[in-house]
C-alpha cells in the first residue's frame, strides 16, 4: 500500500501508527489531530523509532485533514473517550459530530478510500458512516471483535497456562456489554478449550471477555485501552493491505446474512485487498442465536438514538 491515514492521533491513533509502521505495511502513514502539533508530535516520534524497529514507513501528521488526501484505508480513532461509569452509547452524539466533518473530508479527499471505524460506539458510527458515504458495504467497517477475541484470548491463555499463540477465540455480535463470546468455535490448537477448562472458569472468562474494556478503564481511571485496540486494527490492516482473506470478526453491515438487515454487527468476515469480501455467516444453535439477536436489539436501539440524533441535525 501507498498511503494509510489515521483520524485522531490521541492514544488509540498513536499506537495504530506505531504498529502500522513496524508492520511496515504501507510506503506513508499519516495522521491527522485537530490539536495542533498533536499528529505531527506523534508522526515523529514514532519515525524515530524506525531504526530500532528496523522500518522503512515514512510518517507524517499535520491539523488539517487535507494531509489525507488519497489514502488508501482511513482509520477514524477521533471523538471523545468514555469515562468512567458511562456507557459507549452515551459518547454517541458528540462523536457523531466529530464523524459528520470527517466523512465529509474523506469524501473530499479520498473519495476511492476504505473506512475502518474504531471509535465508539463502534457498531452504530459504522452504520452511520456507511450511510452518510453512501458506499458499498465492503469498504466501510468497523473494529470491535478482534480486540474482543484477542482478550478473549489471553484470558484462555492465563487460565490454562497455554501459549496464547495457541488460542483462537472467536466473539461476534456488539461491542459492548451484549457482545457475543463463541466458546463453540474457541480452540487451543483446534481443539475446543472444554477439553482445558471447567464450564465454571469458561463462564468466568466470558463474563471477563464481556467488560474487558471497562476493567482497563477503571484501572487506568482517565484513560481507556489502546494497545490492543490498537493492535487489532493492525491486524485488519494487515489482512487489507496484504490481502490475505483472513477470517477476521469485523463490524459489518448485514443484508440478510443471520435473517437481519439494515444493521452493522461484529460477524466473522474474509478481509482482503477489497475490504469486507464476505460475510461468513456461521450456524448458530440456539443459546448462540438468543445471545447474538440481544445484540442485535441492543445495537438497533442506539440505532434509534443515532437517527434521532440525525434528524435534529
Ligand atoms: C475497549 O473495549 C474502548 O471500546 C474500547 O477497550
Amino acid at each position: 500500500m501507498n498511503k494509510i491515514a489515521i483520524i485522531g492521533a490521541g492514544r488509540v491513533g498513536e499506537s495504530t501508527a506505531q504498529f502500522l509502521a513496524t508492520r511496515d505495511l504501507s510506503r506513508e502513514v499519516v495522521l491527522s489531530d485537530i490539536r495542533e502539533g498533536a499528529a505531527e508530535g506523534a508522526a515523529l516520534d514514532i519515525q524515530e523509532s524506525a531504526s530500532l524497529f528496523g522500518f522503512d514507513t515514512r510518517l507524517s501528521g499535520d491539523s488539517n485533514n487535507k494531509i489525507i488526501e488519497d489514502a488508501e484505508i482511513i482509520i477514524v480513532t477521533a471523538g471523545i473517550p468514555r469515562k468512567p461509569g458511562m456507557t459507549r452509547a452515551d459518547v454517541m452524539e458528540t462523536n457523531v459530530n466529530v464523524l459528520d466533518s470527517i466523512i465529509d473530508d474523506v469524501l473530499k479527499y479520498a473519495p476511492d478510500s476504505m473506512l475502518l471505524l474504531v471509535s465508539n460506539p463502534v457498531d452504530t458510527l459504522t452504520y452511520h458512516a456507511l450511510q452518510r458515504t453512501g458506499w458499498d458495504r465492503s469498504r466501510v467497517i468497523g473494529q470491535a471483535g478482534v480486540l474482543d477475541s484477542s482478550r478473549m484470548a489471553a484470558f484462555v491463555a492465563l487460565e490454562t497456562g497455554l501459549s496464547a499463540k495457541d488460542v483462537n477465540a472467536m466473539v461476534m455480535g456488539g461491542h459492548g456489554d451484549v457482545m457475543v463470546p463463541m466458546t463453540r468455535f474457541t480452540t487451543i490448537s483446534g481443539i475446543g478449550i472444554e477439553h482445558f477448562l471447567p464450564p465454571e472458569k469458561i463462564e468466568e472468562i466470558i463474563q471477563r471477555t464481556r467488560v474487558g474494556g471497562a476493567e482497563i478503564l477503571k484501572l487506568r481511571g482517565t484513560s481507556s485501552a489502546y494497545d490492543a485496540p490498537a493492535a487489532a486494527v493492525a491486524e485488519m490492516v494487515e489482512a487489507i493491505a496484504y490481502d490475505r482473506k483472513s477470517v477476521l470478526p469485523t463490524v459489518a453491515y448485514l443484508d440478510g446474512e443471520y435473517g437481519q438487515k439494515d444493521i452493522t454487527i461484529g460477524v466473522p468476515a474474509v478481509l482482503g485487498e477489497k475490504g469486507m469480501e464476505r460475510v461468513i455467516e456461521l450456524k448458530l444453535n440456539e443459546e448462540e442465536l438468543g445471545y447474538f439477536n440481544t445484540s442485535v436489539d441492543s445495537i438497533r436501539q442506539e440505532l434509534v438514538t443515532l437517527s434521532e440524533i440525525t434528524s435534529k441535525a
